[in-house]
């Protein structure tokens, strides 16, 4: 029987439980076995009772849960040659060779050196006396596929990753309620929202609530940003708007890659227009919470599509990412999709932000 384990990784998102319930119970239903490696590469460099065998009951109940219930975390021996013998060894050990990991796109592209590595890995093990040649000679090639699970929606190749319409969801939720108040005495807040380099959940969040200014990494405004803010927030105001929404996203800069902070657009708002401003930062109420209806679809389809890649993988396929085109699942290779979303990154640094949105717009 086949092993396959699955692993979540990197900062939590809404929908990695429901991605972690597809992967056990799909690879139960073609006849596999199914592991959880707990704590993310901390764990699958740990080894013994972190890698665990899941049953079909395991899940049960796990598709509406926030966060992920087999634990992640940010691993520094994993990047280093030795953590990923003691991973490879742990594997062997188990008699796992194909491990699906739900994670962003840093998490992604250790899993596909560590498959690059696998051979020489095995190798080492060999040579050293850790292993013998028969038990690692069944395990020749390690399949890894990878589920975009990120609230930022930063990965180029799928329209969504998993999350982040959870989150979004939570942002127009909390925008809601601050609005009220807002309304009521007649002040201007200033949202500061997650993202990282990406400023889709402050766009999508502007859109959605309505919000009189936003700023966001790819399409930044000019030096002149407190003028082009005030013209706006002013003539919103003398068409008698009561209440003022300004939505930062939380890697925003201007044009010169200076750091527009939420504190730096209270002031302006304040001083120059004279309004009462708040500023009230979101944080990580964005990221947990149940995953909404389409992070549950998302990550069940996904789940699926992931176990069905491992099994129908030949040793020559570059290992996939599961993404969604067009409201269609499919499957895109895993370093090219990384390879585009560091092209925006790099876009923006060089002050390109015809092309960061171009690239954007193509994802
Ligand atoms: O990538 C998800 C994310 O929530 C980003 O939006 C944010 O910049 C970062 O993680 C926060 O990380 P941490 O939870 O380690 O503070």
């Amino acid at each position: 029987k086949r092993r396959i384990a699955v692993m979540t990784s990197g900062g939590d998102a809404p929908g990695m439980n429901g991605a972690v319930r597809a992967v056990v119970r799909m690879s139960i239903a073609r006849g596999c076995e199914s592991y959880a490696i707990l704590e993310g590469y901390d764990g699958l460099v740990q080894g013994g009772d972190m890698i665990r065998e899941m049953k079909w009951e395991d899940v049960r109940d796990w598709l509406s849960k926030g966060g992920t219930l087999i634990g992640t975390a940010r691993c520094a021996e994993f990047r280093e040659r030795p953590g990923r013998l003691k991973a490879a060894h742990n594997l062997i050990l188990k008699g796992i060779d194909a491990i699906v990991i739900c994670g962003g796109d840093g998490s992604l592209t250790g899993a596909d050196t560590f498959r690059k590595e696998w051979p020489g890995l095995l190798d080492e093990l060999v040579k050293t006396g850790v292993c013998k040649n028969e038990q690692v000679e069944p395990y020749r090639h390690l399949n890894i596929v990878g589920l975009v699970g990120s609230i930022d929606n930063d990965m180029s190749s799928t329209d969504a990753t998993i999350g982040c319409y959870s989150s979004l969801t939570r942002i127009c939720q909390a925008v809601d309620f601050i609005d009220a108040t807002a309304f009521s005495h007649q002040r201007a807040f200033v949202i500061e929202v997650m993202g990282r380099h990406c400023g889709w959940l402050a766009l999508m969040a502007g859109v959605s609530t309505g919000a009189d200014f936003i700023y966001i990494p790819e399409s930044p405004p000019g030096t002149d940003w407190q003028d082009q803010m005030c013209k706006v927030i002013g003539k919103h105001r003398e068409m008698g708007k009561r209440k003022t929404i300004v939505i930062v996203a939380e890697g925003a800069h201007d044009t010169e890659l200076n750091k527009i902070s939420p504190s730096a657009v209270k002031d302006v708002l304040s001083i120059r227009l004279k309004l009462d401003t708040r500023v009230t930062t979101l944080g990580h109420v964005q990221r947990g919470g149940a995953a909404c209806a389409y992070d549950r679809m998302l990550s069940t389809l996904q789940g699926v599509e992931a176990v069905d890649a491992v099994l129908t993988a030949t040793p020559d396929t570059p290992s996939p990412i599961i993404s969604i085109v067009e409201n269609k699942i499919s499957r895109k290779p895993l370093l090219e999709a990384v390879r585009l979303t560091q092209e925006v990154t790099d876009a923006i640094e060089a002050k390109d932000f015809d092309k960061a949105m171009g690239l954007r717009d193509n994802e």
